[in-house]
């Protein structure tokens, strides 16, 4: 039966916390803006204050609440004091996104062990480590969500992308495990995969039309995404309307899978 004040209700994010990794540029910033109109608020993270501060401004003049957490999540023992300082604006963290991520495209036979560890850290262990300090909490309210960020590189194998997508095929699996651990305390843990998108990660890709040209003819729906395509799923994924959701990796990529 449908609750008295409609479905719409249950996406919803009032009252809730969210941490938002990545949140000064990209698809990190459009992820933090959605939560934010969807009535959360958000404390974004990411290295650049600058960045930060930008985002934040503009969720407030849009009406809603943000502060900003500024930190390296590439660093493990600096996690807990994240996590922690993440909680003061708004409470203990009910939302986490792990948005924050790089692309170094080294050849796999040049491949240094730095970019290698910092792509690996930043954007499969970072999602682990950090998450598990914010479990206690949303175990405490006995609802919680983890959201994370994969790529059509969690499946195919791209040029220069071995280090890239290494990471983003352990992030679909890490996704299944950390659902499989925690989904019982009303934590779900799902991805989205996102297909082609311009921001500063893909700026060099865009530079090349002839390959962005190839990139469109590979999706159903004929063009790259824009960062806004990425909010409905994200808010929902967020949201008590997928309560029943957990494990999943959902692509929003114009059916460039489905072809
Ligand atoms: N764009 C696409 O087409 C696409 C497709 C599939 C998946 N993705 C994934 O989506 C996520 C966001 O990418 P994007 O395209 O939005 O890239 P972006 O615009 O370059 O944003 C990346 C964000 O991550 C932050 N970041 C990087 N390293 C960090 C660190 N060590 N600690 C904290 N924050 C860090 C950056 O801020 P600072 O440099 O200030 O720290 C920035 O805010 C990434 O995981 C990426 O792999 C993107």
């Amino acid at each position: 039966m449908i609750a008295p004040e409609g479905v719409l209700a249950r996406f919803r994010l009032d009252g809730k916390a969210a941490l938002v990794t990545g949140a000064g540029s990209g698809i990190g910033r459009a992820i933090a803006e959605a939560l934010a109109s969807a009535g959360a608020g958000v404390v974004l993270c990411a290295r650049r204050e600058a960045l930060l501060a930008d985002v934040k401004a503009g969720i407030e003049r849009a009406g809603g609440r943000a502060a900003a957490a500024p930190g390296d999540v590439g660093q493990r023992d600096a996690l807990a004091d994240l996590a922690a300082r993440a909680a003061k604006p708004f409470g203990a963290i009910d939302i986490v996104v792990h948005a924050a991520g790089l692309n170094h495209r080294q050849h796999a036979d040049d491949i240094t062990d730095a970019a290698w560890d910092e792509q690996l850290e930043v954007m499969l262990s970072a999602p682990f480590f950090l998450s598990r300090h914010l479990v206690p909490g949303m175990k405490a309210k006995g609802w919680g969500r983890i959201l994370n960020i994969a790529s059509l590189q969690s499946y195919r194998a791209f040029p220069n992308g071995t280090a890239y997508g290494s990471a983003k095929a352990g992030v679909v699996q890490l996704t299944r495990h950390m659902a499989e651990t925690w989904s019982r305390h009303g934590i779900t843990c799902n991805a989205i995969a996102p297909g082609f998108f311009q921001t500063p990660l893909t700026a060099a890709i865009y530079a090349d039309k002839e390959r962005i040209a190839f990139l469109e003819k590979q999706t159903a729906i004929g063009r790259n995404g824009d960062v806004a395509d990425l909010q409905g799923a994200a808010v929902f994924l967020c949201s008590p309307a997928s309560d029943y959701v957990t494990g999943q990796t959902l692509p929003v990529d114009g059916g460039f899978t489905a072809k």
